[in-house]
């Protein structure tokens, strides 16, 4: 049985989808898990675009209604990471999401480490995410409202049993208005990783690559990839392997 880890925030477009499918992919590449990175976004969802499946046919909004095993929605990414997309038309806008702790539990049973990568404020997708959650990351920006939305979603993981791993501050810059010492006063959690601002992310998006393989040395990577090692207790050392090398131009081409 595998650990389900949400990746939560409050505030949208802080980097959950971001950290979601960079510490997918690192646990996946780097640390051999058997890692699924679900979109739990249902309402607004765009997983499938970080990673190039928003043309697979089935997606998590499919077995949300029933209609599907979750097993067949799941994408292979040719980096190796399994991704579950949402699907993105506004037909399934309204999708109800009461049966995703069921669904999830399911792809718990398959894989060592399931991400849910969460929606952004406190209503029934996030809720529905929290209940099968094991443990919760929470992103956040170095800004004010992004810290205070940041601390009402730990109160309420807290509320319901859901301990939190530690806080990720991303898009972190020289001058940014709050610092790392700022924000684990403020959220009274541990900031277990710092990813700078970097316009190579919006590359990656586009190229549809995760940042750890478009630019696997860049300081925002080796953010990710320490965060991923904290996550499964183990001491990171960045370090160029060849491998990565190769997939970095493998996935360019
Ligand atoms: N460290 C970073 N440096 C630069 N850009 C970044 C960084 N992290 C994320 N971004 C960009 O910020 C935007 C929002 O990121 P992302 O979609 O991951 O946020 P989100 O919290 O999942 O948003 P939502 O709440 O809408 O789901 C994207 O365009 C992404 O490429
Ligand atoms: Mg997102």
């Amino acid at each position: 049985m595998g650990k389900v880890i949400g990746v939560i925030s409050g505030k949208g477009g802080v980097g959950k989808t971001t950290t979601s499918v960079n510490i997918g992919a690192t646990l996946s590449h780097n640390f051999k898990k058997n890692v699924v990175v679900v979109d739990t976004n249902v309402s607004s969802s765009n997983l499938s675009l970080h990673v190039g499946a928003h043309f697979h046919p089935l997606t998590i909004n499919d077995a949300l209604k029933g209609d599907v095993n979750i097993e067949e929605t799941i994408v292979n990414h040719p980096s190796g990471l399994k991704v579950v997309p949402a699907s993105l038309s506004v037909d399934d806008l309204f999708v109800n999401s009461d049966n995703l702790p069921e669904i999830v539990n399911d792809l718990k049973k398959e894989h060592d480490i399931v991400i849910l990568d969460t929606a952004p404020s406190m209503g029934p997708e996030t809720l529905n995410a929290l209940k099968v959650c094991d443990a919760a990351i929470v992103v956040t920006t170095p800004h004010l409202p992004s810290v205070t939305d940041a601390l009402k979603t730990i109160k309420l993981s807290e509320k319901m049993n859901v301990p939190i791993l530690g806080v990720v501050l991303n898009m972190f810059r020289k001058n940014a208005p709050l610092t790392k010492a700022d924000v684990e006063y403020m959220t009274n959690h541990k900031v277990i990783g710092i990813i700078e601002h970097d316009v190579n992310v919006d590359t990656s998006v586009m190229k549809k690559v995760p940042m750890v393989h478009f630019k696997p040395n860049a300081k925002a990577s080796h953010g990710f990839k320490g965060i991923a090692a904290s996550m499964i207790g183990v001491e990171y050392k960045p370090e160029k392997k060849w491998f990565d090398k190769i997939i970095n131009w493998f996935i360019e081409e």
